[in-house]
């Protein structure tokens, strides 16, 4: 006997060395673009940007051209995708106390991820949902453990400067943020 796995999906985790000066300029970024009117996206509560503009800003120009760089090695050496991803957009999410994004993809992208500005303790996990539905056919209480055969969805608890990467269309959540004093902060973005 033996068990054919058919399929898995990849999440690629990278951590960006950032410089005390470039940490200064992502607070002052922070600052700036938070006293804008925010933009309506996937949040309850909390704000979110519209989209940012790379070119003005040497953090986020930074970002950029590692996400750009990181991006194409996951499509063409993970995904084994034959096409050079092109820049499609990024923006600022602030998650206060309960807030929360809820369960979406990202179309008319391949690659999309999240780069994590501030990380305060019980701020949450981004949560992938891979079979979602296995809670209506067995309930939590019949599982012995849990594991990639009967989870409908995976955890990942990101850390500071962490850069998340996945496919776009692998639905996910950002669980909502329970510290009660301090924000969490992301700036997420999308290749095609
Ligand atoms: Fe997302």
């Amino acid at each position: 006997m033996r068990i054919i796995d058919l399929y898995t999906l990849p999440i690629m985790h990278s951590k960006l060395e950032l410089d005390k000066n470039y940490q200064r300029e992502m607070n002052n970024f922070i600052k700036e673009e938070t006293s804008k009117p925010g933009a309506v996206r996937s949040n309850v509560n909390g704000y979110q940007s519209e989209d940012l503009d790379p070119l003005n800003n040497t953090f986020l120009n930074l970002l950029k051209d590692s996400f750009e760089e990181k991006a194409n090695v996951f499509s063409q050496e993970v995904m084994k995708i034959n096409k050079t991803l092109s820049f499609g957009n990024m923006w600022l999410n602030v998650n206060g106390y309960k807030d929360y994004n809820h369960l979406h993809v990202h179309p008319k992208a391949i690659v999309s991820g999240s780069f994590y500005c501030k990380v305060p303790e019980k701020s949450g996990p981004l949560r992938f949902l891979v079979n979602k539905d296995i809670p209506l056919f067995v309930s939590d209480e019949y599982i012995d453990t849990f594991n990639k055969y009967n989870s409908s969805w995976f955890d990942i608890f990101p850390t500071e400067f962490d850069t998340l990467f996945f496919p776009s269309w692998i639905q996910h959540e950002v669980r909502p943020n329970m510290n009660k004093k301090e924000k969490r902060i992301t700036i997420s973005f999308n290749f095609s």
